[in-house]
């Protein structure tokens, strides 16, 4: 089969054994799969514990073409979409110390066959066409998790979104808006901010301007959530922004450690600084009944086909993408 391959000195697309299935396990003809930073991450050595060879992507749909024991016979034939969480653990707030992603170590989505457990497996939800869903697994899940267990979110809540053009964010963005927040955005991007002011958004600010947040968040009596995944050195003005009590969640450290915390600020007002990551298999299937509910439609980049796939990844280091970045197998 096809696979996009990443080794010590490649990253190309090679011929590779279609891998082999255990008796909980089942073979699923992936049809689309996703990029999420975590694969540009892992190409650029900046990833903890890599093993190489890797095939990465940690979301994926797909048909099931076979499955290990006869009892799963009713999915066969099925469109379905992937758990990307393995080893989760028996505590919803947080992993266990065993728990691995989808694509590195075990082999991912951007290759024409996946074998997964079953209970990985998911029925694809048929209000979207199979390419949108390929964009809801790991961004989806994350998203969820920041929004509703830490963020608990709440329709009339003043709500910031930073970076909204990235992966995981749009969904933030998407899912505080269903709720009926007041959902506020920042992006390096006008035509991003114009756009999601266009999708609900109340307002949004450039936060490569100075001072940009200072004033979003001046006009409108600040925030009471914050969700982001940039942190380092814009945090303080980020804190700044939040009303007394208020939540600052955070999934990702994409500008670093910050150079100095005001820690005055955060005490003084009694500011709440929660960490988080992707999310439960419980948080997976509310995620994707959420979305069915409100019939949630990802905000699609581009679709590129397997053979440009590392072009794509181009693009995610480039931060040029708006929403996913969907690979067609
Ligand atoms: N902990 C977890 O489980 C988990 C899960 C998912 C992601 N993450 C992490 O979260 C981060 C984002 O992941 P992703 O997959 O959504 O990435 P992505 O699709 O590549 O999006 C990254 C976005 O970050 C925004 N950004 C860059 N610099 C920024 C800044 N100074 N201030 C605000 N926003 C900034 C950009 O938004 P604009 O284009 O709008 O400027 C960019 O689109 C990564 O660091 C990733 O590793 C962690």
């Amino acid at each position: 089969m096809r696979a996009l391959v990443l080794k010590q000195d490649s990253f190309r697309i090679e011929e590779i054994d279609r891998p082999s299935m255990g008796p909980s396990q089942c073979l699923v003809k992936v049809h689309y799969a996703a990029l999420n930073h975590r694969d540009q991450w892992i190409r650029e050595g900046q990833y903890a514990k890599i093993q190489l060879p890797a095939v990465l992507g940690s979301d994926g749909v797909g048909i099931v073409e076979e499955v290990g024991n006869k009892a799963e016979e009713k999915w066969l034939g099925k469109a379905v979409i992937i758990n990307p969480n393995i080893d989760w653990g028996r505590d919803n707030r947080f992993q266990a110390k065993e728990y691995q992603i989808l694509g590195m170590p075990s082999f991912g989505t951007l290759a024409e066959y996946i074998v997964v457990d079953m209970d990985r497996l998911y029925e694809q939800p048929d209000y979207l066409p199979m390419e949108e869903a390929a964009a809801l697994p790991l961004a989806g899940l994350t998203a969820y998790n920041a929004l509703f267990n830490k963020g608990k979110v709440q329709k009339g809540m003043n709500v910031l979104i930073s970076g909204v053009g990235g992966g995981v964010a749009q969904f933030a963005f998407l899912f505080s808006i269903a709720v009926g927040a007041n959902t506020y955005i920042t992006s390096s991007k006008d035509s991003v901010i114009q756009h999601c002011i266009g999708l609900g958004a109340k307002g949004g600010i450039n936060y490569t301007q100075t001072n940009a947040v200072k004033d979003l968040a001046k006009s409108i009596g600040n925030f009471d959530l914050i969700i982001d995944s940039a942190c380092g050195d814009g945090m303080n003005e980020l804190l700044a922004a939040l009303k007394p009590a208020g939540k600052f969640v955070f999934y990702g450290a994409t500008r670093g450690l910050p150079k100095d915390l005001n820690m005055r600020l955060i005490f003084w007002n009694h500011l709440q600084l929660l960490g988080s990551t992707m999310g439960s298999d419980e948080d997976f299937f509310k995620m994707l009944d959420f979305c069915r509910e409100h019939k949630i439609h990802p905000i699609l980049d581009r679709v590129y086909n397997l053979d440009d796939a590392v072009a794509a990844f181009d693009r995610m280091k480039g931060n040029e993408q708006f929403g996913k970045i969907v690979v067609e197998i």
